[in-house]
């Protein structure tokens, strides 16, 4: 079976961006191969239900990749069972998480510690989903050790998982040091399933430079897939020979996403998401900032909106 096209582009998982609104906006420039969710909690996933949950909304699944986050098999397991009803092309383990709050609880990057643990989480997400992809995504580790990179990519192929996404950054390394590039490419060579490169794809060209670089087979964008919803577009102009296609219009992507998340959530959750968004949509402009700020002020979508096109008619960005 193919499990992805080679150089499959992949949208992150992000917690309050990687939901039902983003990911339409995202295909209306044409979409990427597949979406993942934000991180669910597999404690929480048990007792939410889609409608009511804010978490559990979808346009589409069959592009969908449900990512859960736990350390206890047992519950992984209920938890992935009950998403892979939806019919999701897959169920994704998170073992890259390196906030506090997560991997003090031993979740996300925590797992990477325990090479036993991480086998049996695995495991029992591949029992409880034979017929969805399985995927997992990492980190390089807890520090730069390469050669415990490579046996724990292993296990994670022997505990029958489709495919991994490496995150090129070590746990110290946080979110803003370089992406060390060349651990995926090892790992690319040490397993046989496919590897999707993750880290620092912020202009179109460096998708294609990372598959050039590492060999990998699939490329997931986070962060600039937030800033630029179109870059995904841009990637497959760029691969096809055809150059850069026109930057869309700002403000007109702004209130797209505005009307896609009051069709989507409730009022005050698509205004919290909305404030988010724009933060990152702000980074396209020299004064994003200020625009984020005043839109963090709004009291309601409606508010949020004027104030969005209220800058924009003085086209002071
Ligand atoms: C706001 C935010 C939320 C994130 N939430 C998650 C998450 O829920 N699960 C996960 O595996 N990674 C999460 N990440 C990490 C991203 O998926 C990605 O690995 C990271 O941003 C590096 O990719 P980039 O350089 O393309 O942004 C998050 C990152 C950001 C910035």
């Amino acid at each position: 079976m193919t499990i992805f096209p080679r150089g499959a582009l992949f949208m992150a998982p992000m917690v309050d961006l990687s939901h039902v609104a983003y990911r339409q906006l995202i295909r209306s420039f044409g979409g990427c191969d597949l979406f993942y969710s934000e991180m669910l909690n597999s404690r929480i996933v048990p007792g939410e239900k889609p409608g009511t949950s804010i978490y559990l909304r979808w346009a589409r699944t069959d592009d969908l990749i449900f990512q859960i986050l736990g350390s206890d098999p047992e519950k992984m397991e209920q938890a992935a069972s009950k998403l892979g009803g939806y019919r999701p092309r897959g169920i994704d383990v998170n073992m890259g998480c390196w906030l506090h709050k997560v991997m003090e609880h031993g979740w996300g990057a925590a797992l990477m510690k325990d090479m036993n643990r991480s086998r049996e989480v695995l495991s029992a997400v591949r029992r409880a989903v034979p017929d969805r992809l399985v995927s997992v995504k990492i980190r390089i580790g807890h520090g730069p050790d390469m050669q415990y990179l490579l046996d724990f990519a292993s296990m994670i192929q022997e505990s029958g998982a489709d495919f991994l996404v490496l995150h090129a950054r070590t746990v110290s390394d946080g979110m803003s040091r370089k992406a060390k590039w060349e651990y995926i490419a090892a790992v690319k060579d040490r397993v046989s399933i496919p590897v999707v490169g993750n880290g620092d794809v912020v202009r179109a060209d460096d998708a294609l430079s990372m598959v050039r670089q590492t060999g990998c087979d699939g490329v997931m964008i986070g962060r600039q897939a937030v800033i630029e919803p179109w870059i995904f577009r841009d990637i497959k102009s760029l691969a096809s020979g055809a150059g850069l296609p026109e930057r869309p219009d700002l403000e007109a992507v702004i209130m797209s996403l505005l009307d896609l998340l009051r069709l989507h959530f409730p009022p005050d959750v698509a205004l919290k998401r909305f404030k988010t968004a724009v933060a990152w949509l702000g980074r396209n402009l020299t004064f994003g900032h200020h625009l984020a700020k005043e839109a963090g002020r709004a009291q309601d979508l409606s508010q949020a909106a004027q104030v969005i096109s209220g800058n924009f008619e003085k086209g002071i960005y």
